[in-house]
């Protein structure tokens, strides 16, 4: 049962789609937008006229292109059998981000791709109708060419470079009778004031109704479960309020450090990395009201107007970290590594509280937790219900109903049940739905692919809203200032430790967090 429907869009066999990759030579187009393409190629869920164009400013060689692109595909015999079809999608045009010329080259080499497919399409239908005698007699030529061709791009480029493309996109390739699509990739500005100018500036070119903000945590498959599980099962939907939830915990931990990526996480810091983007958007999923319908304005209105309800973070309700070397020496700590300043203050960790002023939420502490180079690689939501009070059992640990994100798909129950056996004491254990198990042989897609596929068909469910964005730096704009202007300093913890003195008791001493 499907439970999202494609808007303007669902792939229709004459329609004709272009993608533009730009930044093509770089790594998240080699690490992610290539392989999610070729996900959904091989899976048949690309439409079947469809042109990619990867554009740069590198001289790329066509087997140094098609050796990017397929870095990290074809694992599979499967897979490496439709390689060559989908390298013969693939075009790569050099050009720098700022020049017209070169983007009057991009368009008219799209639209010279565009007559291609039209005649190809107008065969395939052609070939169709003379096979179908019940055919409607439409006009097949002109029923392809009434349609809108559809048109993404993907700008995997550094934010340094976006408004300058798409304002190259606007003036010399964009066309109002196709549907254009413009995806950008975080970070979205750096403070309040950075991303309201970003999206202002974006906002003149292209009108929201056509921008894609991509925060890859809404296109994980536990993500886009939560609004599932809380809206389709009447169980959830009557607990899910501060009457029965003590606190929740959403909690993002890595294994490995910045390892080399240093010199860009020492301007963002953990905060900006994850915790305003993916943590908070999966908080607001958890968080908010019934939206009126699952179309996408609805579900965003629901997000934002949540988001709205929480106060900006205070420094007092905030625990910093920064990894230092393992206690074996054996892993580098943050400062080691290239680009960073050995007097860093960055953190690498950050464990807070946050509290959400409505009706449903008021007096529930929210607590978010991220760190590099921790002892685990793990991120999920932990939701602690309270106890119930006059309870004909006595003393009883609390149920908590756990969504695992990562590394393995899983949603689990701690419930209370009876030992087995002759004895009559309880115990606490697991209603677990972990996805391998429970759906044996399914492959779960990358994020990106999802996402991709939700450009395609149109719909801007799991993508940030410019308002919703707003929010979201609101929330923690004066904490980072804060800790910028007053030089805080982050606790010490070792690489592949639990994270610094004082994390595993937060919750416990400031939400009410209590171990099972
Ligand atoms: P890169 O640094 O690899 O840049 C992509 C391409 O942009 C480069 O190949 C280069 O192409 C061009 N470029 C790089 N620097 C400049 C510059 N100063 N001026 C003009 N062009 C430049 O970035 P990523 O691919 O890593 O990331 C792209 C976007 O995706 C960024 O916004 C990033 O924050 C985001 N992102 C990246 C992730 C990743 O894993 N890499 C993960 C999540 C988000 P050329 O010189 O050939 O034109
Ligand atoms: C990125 C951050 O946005 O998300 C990285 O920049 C982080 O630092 C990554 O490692 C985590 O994503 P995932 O999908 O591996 O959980």
């Amino acid at each position: 049962m499907s439970f999202m429907c494609s808007l303007d869009t669902a792939a229709r066999k004459d329609e004709i789609t272009t993608i533009v990759v730009f930044g093509a030579s770089g790594d998240l187009a080699k690490k992610k937008t290539f392989p999610a393409l070729f996900h959904l190629y091989k899976s048949a869920l690309l439409p079947p006229h469809t042109r990619i164009f990867g554009y740069a400013r590198s001289d790329l060689s066509r087997s140094e292109y098609e050796a990017r692109i397929t870095a990290n595909i074809g694992k599979s015999d499967k897979e490496r059998a439709c390689i060559p079809g989908f390298l013969n999608i693939c075009s790569y045009i050099r050009g720098q981000y700022d020049r017209d010329d070169d983007f009057l080259t991009l368009r008219r080499e799209i639209e010279a791709k565009e007559d291609v497919m039209l005649n190809d399409a107008a065969c395939d239908s052609s070939v169709a109708a003379t096979s179908n005698s019940s055919s409607s007699g439409l006009s097949i030529d002109s029923s392809c060419r009434a349609g809108r061709n559809k048109r993404v791009f993907y700008l995997a480029l550094p934010p340094s470079q976006f408004v300058s493309v798409a304002r190259q996109i606007k003036n010399n390739v964009y066309d109002p009778k196709h549907y254009n699509r413009l995806v950008i990739e975080k970070p979205f500005g750096h403070d309040l004031e950075s991303s309201s100018h970003l999206c202002q500036e974006i906002g003149t070119l292209f009108p929201e109704s056509e921008v894609y903000r991509i925060d890859h945590y809404l296109g994980k498959e536990m993500v886009k479960n939560i609004l599932v599980l809380r809206f389709a099962n009447v169980f959830f939907q009557a607990v899910w309020n501060k009457e029965h939830i003590s606190n929740v915990q959403i909690v993002f931990k890595e294994p490995f450090g910045t390892e080399g990526r240093g010199g860009y996480f020492e301007g963002v810091g953990i905060i900006r990395d994850v915790i305003q983007n993916h943590l908070l958007q999966v908080m607001s999923i958890v968080a908010m009201e019934t939206p009126n319908s699952l179309d996408s304005e609805d579900i965003r209105d629901r997000k934002t107007e949540v988001l709205r309800h929480i106060k900006p973070v205070e420094l007092d309700q905030v625990l910093l970290g920064q990894y230092t070397a393992s206690k074996d020496g054996s892993k580098p700590g943050y400062k080691d590594d290239d680009g960073v300043p050995k007097d860093s203050n960055t953190p690498t960790f950050a464990q807070m509280v946050l509290h959400i002023d409505n009706e449903r939420w008021r007096g529930v502490p929210w607590v978010i937790k991220a760190g590099k180079a921790l002892d685990a690689a793990k991120v999920l939501v932990r939701i602690q219900f309270k106890e119930k009070s006059g309870n004909v059992f006595p003393d009883l640990a609390r149920n908590e109903l756990v969504v695992q994100v990562s590394p393995k798909e899983a949603v689990y129950m701690k419930t209370l049940v009876k030992e087995p056996g002759l004895s009559t004491n309880l115990t606490l254990s697991e209603l677990d739905m972990t996805y391998q198990s429970r759906f044996e042989g399914i492959s779960i897609p990358d994020a990106y692919s999802t996402l991709i596929l939700d450009v395609l068909n149109g719909d801007h469910s799991n993508f940030v809203r410019a308002d919703e964005l707003e929010e979201a730096w609101r929330i923690f704009t004066p904490l980072l200032h804060r800790i910028e202007r007053e030089n805080v300093q982050p606790q010490p913890y070792a690489y592949g430790s639990r994270g610094p003195e004082g994390a595993d008791e937060f919750a416990q001493l400031r939400a009410g967090y209590k171990m099972p």
